[in-house]
């Protein structure tokens, strides 16, 4: 943009939108930078109309900004009420008669007013309508700093709680730690006769102590693993591993479990398999909670298979079942942390719903992605592709 120039003499208050120059009511073209006046105008309004349709409520319509030409002409004493009225009637005569005539040249040809008159008029107007365009669009980028301003704080606000959730988290999963310790140390003592034979109802009593002491035990270790992990992010241990002594050591610990809810669970792997390059005990600790939620959400007599392929150097493990699925539309909040698809109070499934999240925060931090399918009804297949431990052995 040009300087702004000194103001000449005996010229108005209008100034040039494009350099700043101040001009003469008559002034069509600017006299100092030579921009075209009446387009700048028109410019500016159409941008106006196009750019911002919900700005109506900033009262900045273009028949709010500038009074009718009638109008203006009298305000101006340009022209006399009874002038107005005679050249109001007239265009009533002639619509009426399925024409349609400006009310300015209706004006002219009445003899009412001057056609240079009736110019200068109109480009004042379009200069006014400029100026308060110019004002409107000033006052939406206020609006727009103010909301930012907003935004920025309300982000602020959002991460400090989370912040102070993961703090809460950690704070109670470390204090429930140390009762715990406890419980499982006198599980310990019982369960090994150290404090007197048990009796048989006693025995099973004992059983379900300790299972659920079990279950206490790894929730409360998911809940610090989750809240470490989105304090301080992971740290990875990766190496070259072995992913069918990986997969084989997932199906032996899952084993148990698959056979007391009637599983089969099984698993399908290729001749050979390429190393890749991972953390061998996060991926086995997904590979455990894919297959620890394929069990759960499948039906007695249902299948559970882990199947691993390789292509080129890449090998992708897929943990598929034959359970109760769900639709794929509401994929992203299985990832959500303590979210469950079926959150109802009637819920038949146990669970925090924090192992998928987990598993998403693991697979993050190596760079993997998992890949969903399901049909209600049907089953579901959570599949990855680990990176290869090309050069990395
Ligand atoms: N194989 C699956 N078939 C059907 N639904 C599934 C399957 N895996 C996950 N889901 C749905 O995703 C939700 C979240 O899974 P997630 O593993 O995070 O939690 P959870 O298994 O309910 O609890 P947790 O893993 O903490 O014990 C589950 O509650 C379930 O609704
Ligand atoms: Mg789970």
């Amino acid at each position: 943009m040009t300087e702004n120039p000194s103001k000449p003499p005996g010229h108005s208050s209008i100034v040039c939108p494009q350099c700043g120059y101040p001009l003469h009511e008559d002034d069509r073209i600017c006299p100092h930078c030579g921009i075209d006046l009446m387009m700048v105008a028109l410019l500016a309004e159409r941008s106006y109309l196009e750019g911002y349709p919900e700005a109506a409520p900033i009262a900045s319509a273009p028949q709010a900004l500038t009074p009718r030409i009638g109008e203006y002409l009298l305000d101006h004493g340009l022209i006399n009420k009874e002038q107005l009225d005679a050249a109001l009637e007239h265009q009533q005569k002639i619509s009426a008669q399925g024409q349609h005539c400006l009310l300015g040249q209706i004006l002219v040809d009445l003899g009412s007013v001057e056609p240079e008159t009736l110019d200068r008029a109109i480009g004042q107007q379009i200069l006014s309508l400029h100026a308060a365009l110019q004002e409107a669009n000033r006052s939406l980028e206020r609006r727009v700093a103010e909301r930012t301003a907003e935004l920025r704080q309300a982000l602020k606000r959002l991460t400090e709680l989370n912040r102070l959730k993961a703090n809460l988290i950690a704070n109670v999963s470390h204090e429930l730690r140390t009762p715990l310790a406890q419980i499982k140390g006198y599980i310990e003592l019982i369960g090994g006769g150290d404090l007197g034979p048990l009796t048989a109802e006693q025995e099973s009593g004992f059983d379900v102590l300790t299972r659920a002491c079990s279950r206490l035990e790894h929730l409360i270790e998911d809940l610090i693993e989750f809240s470490t992990a989105s304090r301080e992010g992971l740290v990875l241990k990766p190496q070259a591993v072995d992913l069918k002594t990986l997969i084989l050591e997932a199906i032996e610990q899952s084993q148990k479990k698959a056979d007391k809810s009637q599983i089969s669970l099984k698993a399908i792997l290729p001749e050979y398999l390429p190393k890749a390059y991972i953390d061998p005990d996060r991926i086995k600790w997904v590979l455990l909670q894919l297959i620890d939620n394929a069990i759960k959400f499948t039906p007695a007599e249902g299948h559970v298979t882990l199947e691993a392929i390789s292509s080129g150097e890449v090998s992708r493990i897929s943990v598929s079942d034959t359970g109760i699925g769900f639709p794929i539309d509401r994929t992203n909040e299985l990832f959500e942390p303590f979210h469950q698809l079926d959150g109802s109070s009637t819920r038949h499934y146990g669970g925090t719903g924090l192992g998928l999240a987990l598993v998403k925060l693991i697979l993050d931090t190596h760079g993997v992605e998992l890949h969903v399918e399901s049909e209600p009804g049907r089953g579901s297949t959570f599949s990855l592709s680990l990176p290869p431990a090309t050069g990395e052995s």
